[in-house]
């Protein structure tokens, strides 16, 4: 009885994880079924190994399945082509358990879980990737050296939905050189001590979506880089962190330019900034553009710089002559509808190149407040023809001195 009850699990065990069932249920290759323990052992080798068989399957809709329990995997890399089948549909990578680094593993390119020159693919599930990274304060020694969690390198037709990411060494997720990618449903967090840790970063890609995910870490909640166009990022809950950054801009020869964005919908809280476009200063850089932005429907809650420009960006004094100007030329900027608390005085800040002012800026419904009952104030420098809208309620602020000013509702 045991035996043919054994026999039976076998064979079952069979058809879930291998079968071509004949109700078209697809191919799931679990990487238990190739070695993988949830234990301290590395699991790279499984990984792959049924990554390879499931990117290879030809029949269409292979699911690689991590599932429940904690595996331990070192830096791997999914890499693509896969032969999805004549019936074509994406491949699937289902995490439902949690993964966690092999630390000894040299992550030499800096990246941890890869997935490369992969078209239509899925990555979901209930699971956690957990980057194990420092508590901020051993990250500030930068002893280990700064790992993304989850990359996209040339990856097309893609959709991240569902998972964890928390304590990443570096970058959660970073979207590069991809198109028509979706990252939705997300969940990102990483203590806001802990340095470079972007929830995601997207660099030069085009047709990104990221919607409905909350990010809270100690760097930008999103970052989108040099060459990134038609992004959209909404119904993003951000905070703690540094904001939604567009930048930083113009620090190597050869960048492209930035176009074609909206945030909108997104709430931030607790954040050193809210919506910010920062560009390098220097003779060094290249000479791009940022243009047709649009900031829509934000809430600010207690954030330091809600809405700033820096075209003197230069943490840490990494540039070489913080007084040369930025030569990234922002315009078409629109911020329309941002609403909440500012906790310092300068609710605004638009501190643009000396060579290259920007131009186009337009801040519609601007109401934010900051704290005590007086005006916030704004900081504004090289700006050329701000459009304003005639705010809909009798604006407090003081009767302005600059033009630019005379329209942003200030409460
Ligand atoms: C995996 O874990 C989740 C949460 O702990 C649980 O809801 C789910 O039923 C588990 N699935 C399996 C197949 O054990
Ligand atoms: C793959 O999945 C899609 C969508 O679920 C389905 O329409 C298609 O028939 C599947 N193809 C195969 C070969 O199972
Ligand atoms: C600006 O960007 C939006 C969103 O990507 C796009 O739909 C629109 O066509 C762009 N406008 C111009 C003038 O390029
Ligand atoms: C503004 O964004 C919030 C989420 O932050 C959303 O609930 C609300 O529906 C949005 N309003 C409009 C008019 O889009
Ligand atoms: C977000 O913004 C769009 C307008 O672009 C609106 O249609 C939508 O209802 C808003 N709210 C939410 C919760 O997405
Ligand atoms: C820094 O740049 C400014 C403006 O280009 C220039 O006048 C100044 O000499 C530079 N300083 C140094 C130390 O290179
Ligand atoms: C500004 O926002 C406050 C609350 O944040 C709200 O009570 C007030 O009605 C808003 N004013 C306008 C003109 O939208």
């Amino acid at each position: 009885m045991a035996a043919i009850l054994k026999i039976f699990l076998i064979m079952h065990c069979f058809f879930v994880l291998h079968g071509r069932h004949a109700d078209g249920m697809p191919n799931v290759y679990d990487v238990t079924e190739y070695g993988a323990k949830p234990s301290n052992q590395d699991n790279t080798d499984a990984f792959l190994a049924a990554w390879r068989d499931a990117c290879g399957s030809a029949s269409g809709n292979a699911t690689l399945l991590i599932p429940n329990g904690t595996f331990v995997v070192g830096a791997v890399k999914f890499s693509g082509p896969c032969n999805a089948g004549a019936g074509g549909g994406a491949t699937a990578v289902v995490i439902d358990g949690v993964l966690q680094p092999h630390l000894s593993n040299d992550h030499d390119d800096g990246d941890w879980i890869t997935f490369s020159r992969v078209n239509n693919l899925l990555i979901t599930g209930s699971g956690t990737l957990d980057g194990h990274g420092s508590d901020g304060s051993t990250n500030h020694c930068q002893a280990k050296p700064l790992t993304t969690t989850l990359k996209l390198n040339v990856v097309t037709n893609t959709i991240i939905r569902g998972l964890r990411s928390v304590n990443s060494r570096g970058f959660h997720v970073n979207i590069h050189r991809s198109s028509y990618v979706t990252a939705e449903g997300l969940h990102i967090e990483a203590p806001a001590t802990s340095r470079n840790t972007d929830g995601i970063h997207v660099g030069a890609s085009d047709h990104v979506t990221i919607s409905d995910t909350t990010i809270g870490t100690g760097d930008d909640c999103v970052s989108l880089g040099p060459g990134t166009t038609d992004i959209v990022v909404a119904g993003v809950t951000c905070g703690p962190g540094h904001g939604i950054s567009i930048g930083s801009l113009g620090k190597t020869i050869g960048e492209e330019n930035v176009r074609g964005v909206v945030v909108k919908n997104c709430t931030l809280s607790g954040t050193t900034n809210g919506l910010r476009i920062k560009t390098w200063p220097g003779s060094t850089s290249s000479s791009i553009w940022a243009y047709n932005i649009t900031f829509k429907n934000i809430t600010m809650n207690d954030v330091y710089n809600p809405i700033i420009i820096d075209q003197h960006y230069c943490p840490h004094g990494q540039c070489s002559n913080i007084t040369e100007p930025s030569l990234v030329q922002i315009s078409d900027v629109t911020y329309e509808r941002i609403e909440g608390t500012s906790s310092s005085k300068k609710a605004v800040k638009l501190l643009c190149s000396e060579s290259r002012p920007c131009s186009r800026l337009h801040l519609n419904e601007i109401n934010l407040s900051c704290g005590d009952q007086t005006p916030c104030d704004t900081e504004i420098s090289n700006v050329q023809g701000m459009h304003d809208s005639v705010p809909q309620a009798p604006s407090p602020a003081p009767s302005p001195s600059h033009e630019q000013e005379a329209n942003i509702l200030l409460l």
